[in-house]
């Protein structure tokens, strides 16, 4: 789990950097392009999170935008992972930050989640932004790390970003719990806009936002609550809401001016009535019957 780590607090950064203009219209650049309902980590309850088979059933679901995890291997690859350890979603074992690329492609990432997806494999950022430019989804790429590789990971991911995101998508949206990862996205490619993310919104979030120059609020929806969330609306900052699965909550969520919510499964919400018709989930999409999330899903 990415974690605050010291900031859990909400102490204001380092990182003063001045607002830029582009960072401003930013947010109103991205409060239009977001759709109500992205796809969380693929589509997590439908098929194995952060794999390109996930991705694949979040577009078969109708989805727009998805949301991944990626973080580094030791020799520097970009991989999409939201452990640490590589146990709970693979059949393999140990810490990503302590394997090579070649040992980590070697265990099967698809298998745990049902038989229908034995021999999926850990993939890079580079072959889900392949994936997403020919599926023609946009992407919210949350940046995960190893105690003391932050930076490292903020500035390579926004570098690769930067090379091979295809013209056609909408610009990606990075985020994460860690500063330290924002702000080297932000030195390497600062077009590229950035989201918090936070779990209790903390009273200076305003603050940490604008020393970031970040485009977009990002929360647990579980500890939110109508007056901030207008707080941040009235503000000019798109809110994206983690990570909801019941579509009464999405209803709620969306009500008060929450802009995205993140869900394991985006066409139960997009199904349900009053999720609006931004969601981002085509009402072409077939739903299909709720399925139960798999067996050590979601964490
Ligand atoms: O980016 C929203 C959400 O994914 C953050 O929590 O732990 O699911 O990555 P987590
Ligand atoms: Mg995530």
């Amino acid at each position: 789990m990415g974690g605050l780590g010291a900031r859990r607090d909400g102490a204001m950064p380092r990182h003063e950097a001045p607002l830029r203009a582009e960072e401003l219209t930013s947010r109103a650049r991205l409060a239009l392009a977001l759709p109500s309902v992205i796809g969380h980590r693929g589509a997590a309850a439908c098929a194995p999170e952060n794999t390109l088979a996930g991705l694949r059933k979040a577009w078969e679901l109708g989805c727009r935008w998805v949301e991944f995890d990626v973080r580094l291997t030791m020799d520097k690859h970009l991989i999409l992972l939201h452990d640490d350890r590589i146990e709970r979603t693979t059949d393999g074992r140990g810490r990503a930050a302590a394997l090579a690329l070649a040992a980590l492609r070697h265990f099967d990432a698809g298998a745990w989640c049902g038989p229908g997806f034995k021999g999926e494999r850990i993939p890079t950022l580079a072959d889900a932004v392949a994936l997403l430019g020919e599926i023609g989804i946009g992407a919210n790429v949350e940046l995960k790390a190893a105690r003391g590789r932050e930076a490292e990971t903020g500035a390579a991911a926004a570098a690769m970003l930067s090379r091979l995101w295809p013209s056609h998508l909408p610009v990606p949206l990075i985020s994460s719990f860690h500063q330290d990862a924002l702000a080297a996205a932000r030195a390497r490619s600062p077009g590229i806009a950035r989201g918090i993310l936070f779990r209790a919104v903390p009273k200076n979030w305003r603050a940490i936002a604008e020393s970031l120059g970040c485009a977009a609020i990002h929360a647990d929806h579980r500890r939110l609550h109508p007056a901030i969330a207008a707080e941040i609306r009235q503000s000019g900052y798109p809110l994206l809401a983690y990570t909801v699965n019941d579509p009464t909550r999405a209803h709620m969520l969306l009500e008060w001016g929450v802009t995205s919510v993140f869900s394991d499964v985006p066409h139960i919400l997009a199904a349900a009535a009053g999720v609006g018709d931004r969601a981002g989930v085509s009402a072409a999409a077939e739903p299909s019957p709720a399925e139960p999330p798999p067996q050590g899903a979601v964490q």
